[in-house]
């Protein structure tokens, strides 16, 4: 993908991927305009815009407002230890131990992910204060509560992401910290349950939009 030069060039594509998925090219709406962002450019982010975008991430809905989110905002300082704890839980995932024995295929992912946290300017890992520890065994009552509570983070992460590409940030959502989650719960030492992480910096790329399904494969009107 060719870096892009100029806001221009970047207005214009994201004009073209609107009219290719077929929205209103008057629409500049976040939720259209956003995409996984895997190339970031070496400029640091404001403080400011980090607190503005995690406020927007608590304005979420949540279960019962139970607010169940916490973050932890890693930059120059303590990113490079997070990632190489990362790395040694996908080591040991990989060569020495796998407690996700199933998901041995995606561990190549993993590492393409590691990369991209290392040169983010930004993390912030995401944590599920009501948590439990993945690895341990649920009753029916836990897990719904535990399914409403991930789904109370997951709209704070997604607020975050719509509220970055409104400011001019680009976002990549990343869950592959679970295969270094006992390893990264450590190096974080908080109470409750790693989600995963949120890279966050300016983008140096602007991909298409990613293929969705047709409406017609995702609705079934009962009216
Ligand atoms: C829960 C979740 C976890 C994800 N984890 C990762 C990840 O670890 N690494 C990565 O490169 N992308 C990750 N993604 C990004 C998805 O690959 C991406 O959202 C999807 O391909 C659609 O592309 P788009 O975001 O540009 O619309 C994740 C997305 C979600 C919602």
């Amino acid at each position: 993908m060719p870096k892009l030069t100029s806001i221009t060039d970047i207005s214009r594509k994201m004009a073209k991927n609107r009219a290719r998925v077929g929205i209103d090219c008057m629409d500049n709406s976040s939720i259209y305009n956003r995409r996984s962002i895997r190339k970031f450019q070496d400029k640091p982010v404001a403080r400011e815009t980090i607190e503005e975008i995690i406020r927007a991430g608590s304005a979420a809905p949540s279960a019962k407002n139970r607010q169940p989110w916490k973050c932890v905002v890693l930059g120059n300082g303590r990113k490079a230890g997070f990632l190489d704890t990362m790395e040694r839980g996908i080591d040991r995932e990989e060569h020495i131990h796998a407690m996700l024995p199933k998901s041995g295929s995606g561990l190549a992912d993993a590492k393409n992910t590691l990369r991209i946290m290392r040169e983010v300017p930004i993390l912030i890992a995401v944590i599920n204060t009501n948590g439990n520890n993945p690895f341990m065994p649920l009753d029916a009552d836990e897990r719904i509560t535990e399914i409403c509570d991930t789904l109370s983070v997951g709209a704070f992460i997604e607020n975050m992401l719509l509220r970055a590409q409104e400011l001019g940030l680009g976002t990549l959502w990343i869950a592959n910290t679970c295969f270094a989650y006992e390893e990264l719960t450590a190096f974080l030492a908080m109470q409750g349950q790693l989600i995963g992480a949120v890279a966050l910096g300016y983008a140096d790329e602007c991909p298409d939009m990613r293929p969705r399904k047709r409406l017609e494969e995702i609705v079934e009107f009962m009216l």
